[in-house]
């Protein structure tokens, strides 16, 4: 029988969910084992956030400076097939409980030679973090043999409004004209072909291969344009964060007035510099279609945003 390790966190039950969608199939088999192990930090993050615990996690989300994480259930010691790595963003990086295990001995241990696929559930804006995850999974031997990526659903505008009110107030409800904050249920409960096509694949040894299994199953699109934006906003992020970093602790009132001349610069950033940049982008795109297109299609390896397998993978 074959073992597969899923790791998760969740804070409002949202990456849980699609997990579980995901998931579903292969608990359902007789032919695999399925370990879920949800991390949990000891001191836990805050749910609904107040305004400044959000910005105060900035500096050592994007400097990958990890908090303690409560003792994993699973054993190191047990071997597992293929392991699913399902994280969500916070500011252009892994989330910090997802960093903490990337970074701990448990973690490389679990991790160390795998066959892995990540999942990623977030607003939109994920392209860096995964850059880093990357990098962190290369250094443990993973082979990474698909990356999920499932975002909120409205306009990229809409989900910079419903996303931190869903996060601030805890509600997720339609509001003015704006949808529903988060990921579409019908997407998380489509994510079950996911599922069926990773059953098949473990079945046919497909993890021992170091190719795709979910590809044509709209795996994951890039959007070229977002991540010029996630670029300028991630080197910010890594100047602003140092400065805060040496202003004070975590939670410390030293780092407030740094924080709030940081949020007048990000807001003005994000209604100046993300939509000229993106207009430009699409302008450019004109004029730079084979290199938009290779870096459309360096992002979404390794699985790649086709969708001519759909049919054969449908869950009821
Ligand atoms: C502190 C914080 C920062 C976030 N930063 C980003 C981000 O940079 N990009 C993005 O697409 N989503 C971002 N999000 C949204 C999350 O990725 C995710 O969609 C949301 O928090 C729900 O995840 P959950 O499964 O933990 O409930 C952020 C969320 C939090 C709490």
């Amino acid at each position: 029988m074959k073992k597969i390790l899923v790791i998760q966190y969740s804070q409002t039950g949202q990456l849980s969910d699609v997990v579980a969608s995901i998931c579903r199939p292969l608990q359902e088999s007789k032919d695999v084992e399925v370990v879920i192990e949800t991390l949990e930090p000891v001191k836990p993050y805050p749910y609904p956030w107040k305004f400044f615990e959000f910005l105060d996690v900035f500096p050592e989300s994007v400097y990958l400076d990890p908090p303690e994480l409560k003792p994993l259930t699973v054993s190191v010691d047990e071997d597992f097939d293929l392991v699913i790595f399902a994280y969500q963003v916070w500011f252009l990086s892994p989330s910090l409980p997802i960093t903490a295990f990337l970074k701990s001995k448990a973690g490389k241990q679990l991790l160390e030679n795998k066959p892995v696929v990540t999942v990623i559930a977030c607003r939109d804006m994920w392209a860096m973090a995964q850059e880093t995850v990357k990098k962190m999974l290369a250094d443990m031997n993973v082979r990474l043999l698909d990356n999920i990526v499932l975002t909120d659903q409205g306009s990229s505008l809409a989900s910079f409004i419903t996303t931190p009110h869903w996060l601030f107030t805890g509600k997720k409800d339609a509001f003015w004209k704006f949808p529903p904050a988060g990921i579409a249920d019908e997407e998380i409960q489509k994510a079950c072909r996911f599922g069926l096509a990773l059953l098949e694949g473990i079945n046919n040894d497909c993890e021992k291969n170091n190719e795709p299994i979910l590809s044509g199953l709209k795996v994951v699109t890039a959007d070229t344009s977002l991540i010029k934006s996630e670029k300028i906003g991630y080197r910010s992020f890594r100047i602003w964060g140092k400065l805060i970093r040496k202003a004070g602790q975590p939670g410390d009132a030293r780092r407030k007035p740094v924080l709030v001349i940081y949020i007048v610069f990000l807001v003005l950033m994000i209604v100046t510099v993300v939509p000229v940049n993106m207009l430009l982008k699409r302008i450019l795109a004109k004029f730079s279609r084979q290199k938009q297109e290779a870096m459309k299609q360096y992002f979404e390896q390794p699985s790649g945003s086709g969708d001519e397998r759909m049919n054969q993978f449908k869950c009821h």
